[in-house]
């Protein structure tokens, strides 16, 4: 059986996650890869009762710890009902969001720091991914292309908070160049495509090489 892969998409709001998820969705399929997509906040019914009282735009005085936590208990349901269970089964699983992002939005946004690498650690249980593409836009262009009316809580944040969050990113692809793919988010779509394709095409290469 063919060991499983976990691919994480990251990026700051507004850098384009969600196009190119559908891209590398129709990719894989091309491939005859039966991949499994989820989303953080959220992939299981507890988890997204969870994402709906983290982005309420009405919990405005959650405090950081809370948002912290609550982020790291959708994670563990998902880790433990989703995520690995598909892993152990040979599967390639892609991820919108991951602990990276819990680090650079709870960590360096909202200056929480160390603890919430602490949180995680028990939150996935070892459960890290073998590669992540990180989408990189710097936040006022990111901030130019979510529209005003359907921001949620977190994308709803001041500048100097979206300055955090891209400074995080930043600091995690020094950390972990091993893991940690950057595609250029600035290009048209189909540039970016083009780019996450060729990383994809390697990828698969390797994970067929190393069976
Ligand atoms: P989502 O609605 O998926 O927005 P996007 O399409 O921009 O990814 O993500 C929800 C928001 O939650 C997003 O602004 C990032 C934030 N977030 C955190 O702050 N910490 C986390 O651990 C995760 C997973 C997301």
């Amino acid at each position: 059986m063919k060991k499983g892969l976990f691919i994480t998409m990251e990026g700051p709001d507004g850098a384009g996650k969600s196009t190119q998820l559908h891209f590398i969705k129709s990719f894989l399929e091309e491939k005859g890869e039966k991949a499994i997509f989820t989303r953080e906040p959220g992939g299981t019914p507890i988890s997204e009762k969870i994402r709906k009282i983290i982005l309420d735009k009405n919990n405005s005085d959650m405090v950081p710890m809370a948002e912290a936590l609550l982020y790291a208990a959708a994670r563990a349901q998902l880790v433990s009902q989703v995520i690995k269970p598909a892993l152990e089964r040979g599967k390639i699983v892609v991820c919108d969001r991951f602990v990276d992002s819990s680090i650079v939005y709870q960590g360096y946004g909202r200056g929480l720091g160390e603890s919430v690498n602490v949180i995680n650690d028990y939150a996935v249980a070892g459960c890290i991914p073998d590669i992540t593409f990180l989408m990189k836009l710097a936040p006022d262009l990111g901030k130019s292309r979510i529209k005003t009316e359907n921001k949620d809580r977190i994308e709803s944040e001041n500048s100097d908070f979206h300055e955090n969050v891209y400074r995080g990113y930043i600091e995690l692809e020094k950390r972990y160049p091993d893991r940690i793919v950057t595609i250029d988010a600035k290009g048209t779509i189909e540039e970016v495509s083009r780019e996450i394709g060729a990383q994809l095409e390697r990828i698969l290469k390797n994970r067929n090489d190393f069976q």
